[in-house]
């Protein structure tokens, strides 16, 4: 894709929020579409789960409080960071509707995009090795196992990772936020 420094809303800090299943891209979608936005000069920050389990929500479970605990923090980084004009990349299941609709509704110029595959195709990818545990009943709590996840009924993108390809999926970003491909 080429490297143009158009992007709309200049100064204008935004949130695009991934939800989705384990396994269903939601991180592969961000960091690609993190990496272009990079190449246009846009100033945006990645805030993948994995990252923040790590850091910001280091000692936090699977529960749903921990969970909401989880979701909440980040919105709260990515409103400060989006209040100083940074384009912020959520990659988080977040799998409780009625929370991200919460936290969605305090941020700037929110986009929630559903990163879905059906479970028998994360299950069959398996990238992490941690469905066949779940299934054995080795991880309590795990999201479409043993633990809901709650679709977005109307996400403002939809993409299905298991028709679509990876550059497909960013054109598609790139075209509702706003950018020329
Ligand atoms: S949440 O629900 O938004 O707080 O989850 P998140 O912070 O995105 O963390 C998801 C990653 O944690 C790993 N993991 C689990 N996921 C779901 N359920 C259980 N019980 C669980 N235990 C560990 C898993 O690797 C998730 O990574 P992703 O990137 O989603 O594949």
């Amino acid at each position: 894709m080429t490297a143009t420094l158009n992007r709309p809303e200049v100064g204008t800090g935004r949130v695009v929020w991934f939800t989705g299943l384990s396994g269903a891209g939601k991180s592969t979608l961000a960091s690609a579409l993190h990496a272009e936005l990079v190449s246009r000069g846009v100033p945006v920050e990645l805030l993948d789960g994995d990252a923040v389990r790590e850091n910001l929500s280091k000692g936090l479970g699977f529960s749903r409080e921990d969970r909401d605990t989880n979701v909440r923090r980040i919105g709260f980084v990515a409103g400060l960071l989006a209040k100083h004009g940074v384009t912020v990349l959520v990659s988080a299941i977040s799998p409780y509707a009625d929370t991200r609709r919460e936290v969605l509704s305090t941020l700037p110029n929110p986009t929630e995009v559903f990163v879905d595959a059906p479970l028998e195709v994360v299950t069959e990818r398996d990238v992490k090795g941690l469905y066949l545990r779940a299934m054995a009943g080795e991880i309590p709590h795990f999201t479409g196992v043993s633990d809901p996840y709650e679709a977005p009924e109307t996400p403002d993108l939809h993409l299905r990772t298991d028709q679509i390809s990876v550059e497909e999926g960013v054109r598609r970003l790139l075209a509702h936020l706003g950018y020329e491909a």
